[in-house]
């Protein structure tokens, strides 16, 4: 699968604040009912874990991150919040129907939308333009994920990072840890309590580089 240019609703009236956090969280309750196994959450993540997430990332330095299963966007306008002027981000989401809502209610020229699974990141980075990326980030439920497919997205995601870059993770079960540890130096592991339900956070750092300068 590959990018899908789809027109922006620019006419559309945009809805307020309230309307669009309501409209958000139908959406995706809606693709939860459709696809469980695929989405693994009934409602999207909460500002905190958010911003737990991204207050690891060194935004100074990033010129290309990858998020994994933006969904509605929860991250996503976060991370266009704090990514560099000159910075690329580019949302994988193997849900069509997210895909054209992201493309439909962001417009940010930054931004890359593409239907597809994290399996071919590789190839989604070199048809943007770019050898390796600085950081990803993963929504994906990997615990739901069909037999091998976690083990692939991670030793694929630990290919495209850069010397020094990081996977950044959530999820509400441990599994994805035992995916994780073979292959990242090291793994670092936190609880976000203020989630529903509470969420675990992994930092997967790729290599000594990101440790040395830290
Ligand atoms: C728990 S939702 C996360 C949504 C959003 N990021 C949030 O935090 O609220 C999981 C997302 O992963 C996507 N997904 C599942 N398998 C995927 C895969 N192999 N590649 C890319 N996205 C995938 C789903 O379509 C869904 O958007």
């Amino acid at each position: 699968m590959a990018s899908i240019p789809l027109k922006k609703n620019h006419a559309a009236r945009r809805p307020g604040r309230k309307a669009k956090f309501l409209g958000q969280w139908s959406m995706f309750f809606r693709q939860f009912v459709k696809h469980p196994g695929m989405i693994g959450s009934v409602i999207p993540s909460s500002q905190a874990l958010v911003d737990t997430v991204l207050d690891d990332v060194d935004w100074d330095t990033t010129r290309l991150f990858v998020e994994y299963g933006p969904g509605v966007g929860t991250f996503t306008q976060t991370i266009l919040d704090r990514l560099h002027p000159e910075a690329k981000l580019i949302a994988i989401d193997l849900n069509l129907d997210f895909v054209a809502y992201l493309e439909a209610e962001i417009s940010d020229p930054r931004l890359r939308v593409v239907h597809g699974s994290a399996v071919d990141v590789r190839r989604f980075v070199t048809e943007a333009g770019f050898r390796q990326a600085d950081y990803v980030l993963s929504g994906i439920p990997f615990s739901t994920l069909p037999e091998g497919v976690g083990e692939a997205i991670c030793a694929e995601t630990h290919a495209v990072l850069r010397s020094g870059g990081a996977f950044l993770v959530y999820q509400y079960s441990a599994f994805v840890r035992r995916l994780l540890t073979p292959i990242f130096m090291r793994v670092t592991e936190r609880t976000v309590w203020r989630n529903i339900p509470p969420c675990r956070t992994f930092h997967a750092l790729r290599d000594e580089a990101l440790a040395q300068a830290a």
